[in-house]
């Protein structure tokens, strides 16, 4: 005999529905996330799986760029098989055409077309040198939401970008950007100082996420500002960062040569970083992450954005290596739980806000289906 079903007193069926409220999925829907850098999208079809649904991206020889489902709505063929023409994408098996905006525009030897023929297509806003999506309920699709990343595309601030996939759940990447005591461990030779671990951050919550704070003081910079700043001696090191819900992690760091007058953060004489890590699920357990990294150097050259670029790529594959082998042994036995220390304080609170966007979007859902098919019928008899 397996495990018997509970027996539910008549007062248990609130406690249920609560239960069943839990979220079933780890994936947040209602957020913008980073489909694709921008110069990813062209008129030659982009297929990309985002939160489990397969997407196609295009663009129109206008420069518009679009989203749908990667999934004709005649015989279920990709779309990304397709066509880009002037007005849309034509679906490469029987030559049915798609506006845009997923409205069908021909049906080869078919004059009608019926408004229901359609595509479904997502909300997709180019901005700052990236194509954000929404993959939730369209109609909460607000642009101004989008985090402000005006750096990448700012003459000013060389930038260097770039993209990893990740065999791994996106929050087993928060984990990481949100505990910088790992730099002195992972990347010892290119982000590295030694006082990270000693140099807990300050953290402030709001209501999109949190901010966090940190300086430290006459110090050896790591490679990459030793490189970046051209420092010969000890720094005065910074960093202001906002974890943004869900998954957007902003990080203005820097360096300035040690012991000068006022916060080294507005000291002339700088090396100035505004990184950005953009983490978008692919799946439950595999993620796109996207990273863009405007600098502003003190001596300016224009080799150095190039091997900026070198730096990150090697510091990213040395998070890469760690956190996907942590997430074989969590798969391994998913019964053994990671246990706390007092670094993981921001880890945990973001971890706690994302499940509670989770649950929202658990009980807008469960709001909208039928009463009788969310309180189970009971134990089989
Ligand atoms: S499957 Fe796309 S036109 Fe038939
Ligand atoms: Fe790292």
């Amino acid at each position: 005999m397996g495990q018997p079903w509970p027996h539910h007193s008549p007062a248990e069926p609130i406690a249920l529905q609560l239960e069943l409220l839990r979220p079933m999925t780890t994936l947040i829907r209602n957020a913008w996330y980073v489909a694709a850098h921008a110069h990813e999208c062209s008129e030659t079809p982009l297929a990309r799986t985002l939160l489990g649904e397969k997407v196609v991206l295009f663009r129109t020889p206008d420069g518009q760029a679009a989203a749908l489902e990667d999934r004709c709505c005649h015989r279920l063929a990709p779309l990304s098989k397709g066509d880009v023409e002037a007005d849309g994408i034509r679906c490469r098996y029987h030559g049915i055409k798609f506006a845009p905006s997923g409205q069908c525009l021909e049906i080869p030897g078919q004059d009608r077309i019926s408004p229901k023929f359609c595509v479904k297509h997502f909300p997709l806003v180019e901005r700052d040198g990236l194509l954000w999506i929404w993959m939730g309920e369209a109609s909460q699709a607000d642009p101004s939401l989008i985090v402000d990343c005006h750096w990448n595309v700012d003459p000013a601030w060389p930038a260097a970008h770039g993209y990893l996939h990740y065999q791994a759940d996106y929050r087993l990447i928060i984990d990481n950007l949100l505990d910088f005591t790992h730099l002195t461990f992972v990347h010892r030779t290119t982000l590295a100082n030694n006082a990270f671990p000693n140099a807990q951050p300050d953290i402030e919550p709001f209501e999109r996420g949190i901010r966090l704070s940190r300086d430290i003081e006459g110090v050896d910079p790591s490679p990459l500002h030793k490189m970046g700043g051209d420092f010969t001696g000890k720094v005065d090191f910074w960093n202001r960062q906002v974890w943004w819900l869900p998954t957007v992690f902003e990080n203005w760091a820097g360096s300035v040569d040690a012991g000068g007058e006022g916060p080294a953060h507005e000291r002339p004489g700088g090396f100035h970083l505004r990184h950005f890590s953009l983490l978008t699920p692919e799946t439950e357990h595999t993620t796109h992450y996207f990273w863009i990294q405007p600098c502003s150097f003190p001596k300016p050259h224009s080799d150095l954005i190039k091997k900026v670029k070198i730096g990150i790529d090697t510091a990213f594959a040395e998070d890469k290596d760690i956190i996907e082998s942590q997430q074989r042994v969590m798969a391994a036995d998913p019964s053994i739980h990671p246990k706390g220390i007092s670094s993981d304080k921001a880890l945990n609170m973001v971890r706690f806000m994302n499940e509670r966007l989770l649950k929202a979007e658990a009980a807008a859902l469960a709001a909208v289906v039928p009463a009788d098919s969310v309180v189970p019928s009971g134990p089989p008899r």
